[in-house]
């Protein structure tokens, strides 16, 4: 390096000061642990959008604030020299001493460079692997809380979160990298919203994510399942149904097409458009069968030609929308509490104290289980019985309930069924129609999904009849005109 005009050192000759070569090594590992989270990321077959990027933020200024203590070195050094220099006129130091002092000190750099990149890469693996996990990027990050705490206790608490929230492909990588940047961003200037909007609309097709680990050729055929409830009277009376749900299946090649499941035979397609955020008002359905016939249906009223942006192919999501995030109704959970006998049934009118226990309003979580411990106590004054349930409420609370994010059911519709959420509903209400109300979408009549087997309480519950029964609603006879979530709101009895 020729050296500077006016001075006989090289600007290399700055640089060989501690403070230069400590700030270069911190430097060189920066960059060199910033290269490695990049390859790791990009070879992970799912990438986590906010991790990279988390981790990407930290090498970087890692690596600049050696820089930083590189040219402060530099400086000092410049000056250092400059002020020898007008003391004395520059006296070389010998020529072979320098050269062995450097040479000594080279080596022993060289090797402490060696052994810290290595440690580096060990480091910046685990580092990897740890930020990556679910563990990490739930717990660490208090906005994920409500969704960390509903997906452990989820079918799918071992499925990474990024294998439905990013799934593999370099696009998507890159898509998830920017959104994470985003947020990481609202994160910081706390602008995040609260609750987190539902996605669903905006996530990655269900096909390459869902349909990686689910065949949706597989027939299920009929599926019974089994729904506890205890009314919200004094004697909490026990009311069960019995359901067996034609969920069927979509390929001719493994049973009938037909059922639920009949939406997902691929050479259906059903488009929509939901005119909220929360994808609960669907005012047009076009549905294009296997010979490619297009038939629209309109709920009555809607009169508008549909934005093509805005229109939506249904996938898995648009019924199984909550598979890992399942924030339980108040009285579903209650329900579920008292079939356990975590809540003991024998207690007075308990399911309606628990359930509007659970429904009010709290700043915070401490308060919440302060009140509905101090709640349930008044209530059953010197009743031993009262302990075991009042930690099962709260229990229930803490699941399901996260008042700093806002979250709980009520933020999040549950799109399966039809009782507290419109779910079906949105389409099969028998409202929905062609331009010529001729042809209605069908499957809107109660036997259409599922057959009830058996419902009541007690002996009724052996009463079983194949071929389904009418419904008996406890809540008196029905007006087919009301949907069951205009009263059913999973919340008090309504
Ligand atoms: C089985 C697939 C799956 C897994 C695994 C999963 N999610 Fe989700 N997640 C979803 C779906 C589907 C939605 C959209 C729900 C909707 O739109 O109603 C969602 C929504 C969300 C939302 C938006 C808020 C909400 O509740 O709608 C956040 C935040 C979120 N997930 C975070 C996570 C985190 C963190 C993990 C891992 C701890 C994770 N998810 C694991 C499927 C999954
Ligand atoms: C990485 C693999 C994987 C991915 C991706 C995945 N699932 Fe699953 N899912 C599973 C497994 C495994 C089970 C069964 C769990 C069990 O029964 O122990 C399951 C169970 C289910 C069930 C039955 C739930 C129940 O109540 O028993 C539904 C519904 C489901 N998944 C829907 C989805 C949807 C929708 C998506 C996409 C958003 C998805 N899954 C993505 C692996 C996956
Ligand atoms: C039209 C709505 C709808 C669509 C679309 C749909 N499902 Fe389902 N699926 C259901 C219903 C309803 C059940 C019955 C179980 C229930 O009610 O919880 C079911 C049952 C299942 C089950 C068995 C659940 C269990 O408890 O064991 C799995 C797994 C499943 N679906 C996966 C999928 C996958 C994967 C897709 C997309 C390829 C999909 N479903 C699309 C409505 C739907
Ligand atoms: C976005 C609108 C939409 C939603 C939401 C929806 N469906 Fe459908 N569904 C349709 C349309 C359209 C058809 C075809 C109707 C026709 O042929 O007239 C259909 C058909 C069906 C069929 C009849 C299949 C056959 O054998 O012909 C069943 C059963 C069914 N749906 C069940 C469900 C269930 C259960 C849910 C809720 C978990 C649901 N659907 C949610 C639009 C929807
Ligand atoms: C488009 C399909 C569809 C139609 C039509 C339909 N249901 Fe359902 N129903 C479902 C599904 C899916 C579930 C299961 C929801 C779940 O798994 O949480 C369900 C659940 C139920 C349950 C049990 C709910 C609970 O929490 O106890 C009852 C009762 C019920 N339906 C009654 C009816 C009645 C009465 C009608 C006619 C007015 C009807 N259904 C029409 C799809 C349908
Ligand atoms: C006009 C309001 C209203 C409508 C509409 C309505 N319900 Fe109810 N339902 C009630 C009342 C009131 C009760 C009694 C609540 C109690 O004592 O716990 C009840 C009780 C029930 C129960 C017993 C367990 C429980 O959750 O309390 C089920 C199951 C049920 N209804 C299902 C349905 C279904 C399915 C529909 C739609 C087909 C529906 N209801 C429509 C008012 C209604």
């Amino acid at each position: 390096m020729k050296p500077e005009s006016g001075t006989d050192y090289s600007r290399w000759d700055l640089l060989r000061n501690w403070w230069s070569i400590i700030g270069l090594v911190i430097a060189v590992l920066g960059i060199f642990a910033f290269l490695l989270l990049f390859i790791y990321d990009s070879m992970a077959r799912f990438s986590n959008p906010y991790v990279g990027v988390a981790l990407y933020f930290f090498a970087f200024p890692f690596a600049v604030f050696g820089l930083f203590i590189t040219g402060v070195g530099a400086i000092i050094e410049h000056r250092r020299m400059a002020a020898a220099k007008q003391r004395e006129p520059a006296k070389p130091v010998p020529a072979t001493l320098s050269r062995l002092r450097s040479r000594h000190i080279q080596e022993i750099l060289f090797t402490v460079v060696v052994i810290l990149l290595g440690v580096t890469a060990v480091g910046s693996y685990h580092t990897y692997h740890f930020v990556e996990s679910p563990q990490f990027c739930g717990a660490t990050c208090h906005v994920m809380e409500p969704e960390n705490t509903t997906y452990q206790h989820s079918p799918h608490a071992h499925v990474g979160c990024t294998e439905c929230h990013v799934g593999p492909g370099v696009t998507w990588f890159m898509k998830a990298k920017i959104n994470g940047m985003h947020q990481l961003v609202a994160m910081v200037r706390n602008t995040y919203s609260r609750p987190i909007p539902p996605p669903a609309k905006h996530m990655r097709p269900a096909r390459e994510t869902c349909e990686q680990c689910h065949w949706s050729k597989k027939f299920y055929g009929n599926m019974e399942k089994v729904y506890e409830h205890y009314l919200a009277d004094e004697k909490n009376t026990h009311y069960a149904v019995r359901l067996s749900l034609k969920v069927g299946g979509s390929d001719p090649t493994h049973g009938p097409v037909g059922g639920i499941h009949w939406h997902m035979n691929v050479a259906n397609k059903i488009e929509f458009v939901a005119t909220d955020k929360e994808q609960q008002v669907i005012p047009w359905i076009r549905m294009t069968d296997a010979k490619g016939v297009q038939t629209e249906f309109r709920a009555a009223g809607y009169k508008d030609t549909p934005n093509p942006a805005d229109i939506q192919t249904m996938d898995c999501m648009d019924c199984h929308n909550r598979p890992a995030h399942n924030f339980a109704a108040p009285d579903t959970a209650v329900d579920l509490a008292m079939s356990l006998g975590k809540i003991d049934r024998s207690l007075p009118s308990i399911g309606k104290h628990a359930v509007a226990l659970l429904t009010g309003k709290y700043a915070s979580k401490k308060e919440a289980l302060d009140k509905i411990a101090a709640g349930l106590k008044q209530q059953y004054p010197n009743e031993p019985r009262i302990q075991p349930a009042i930690a099962a409420v709260q229990e229930i609370y803490s699941r399901n309930f996260f008042p700093a994010m806002k979250a709980s059911w009520k933020a999040y519709p549950d799109n399966i069924g039809h009782k507290d959420w419109a779910g079906c509903f949105r389409c099969h209400d028998g409202q929905h129609a062609t331009a010529d109300g001729k042809q209605k979408v069908k499957a809107s009549d109660c036997n259409a999904c599922h057959l009830i087997l058996a419902q009541g309480t007690g002996a009724e519950l052996n009463q079983l009849n194949a071929a389904g029964h009418a419904f008996k609603h406890p809540g008196g006879d029905l007006d087919p005109s009301t949907k069951c979530n205009e009263c059913h709101s999973g919340g008090a009895a309504p």
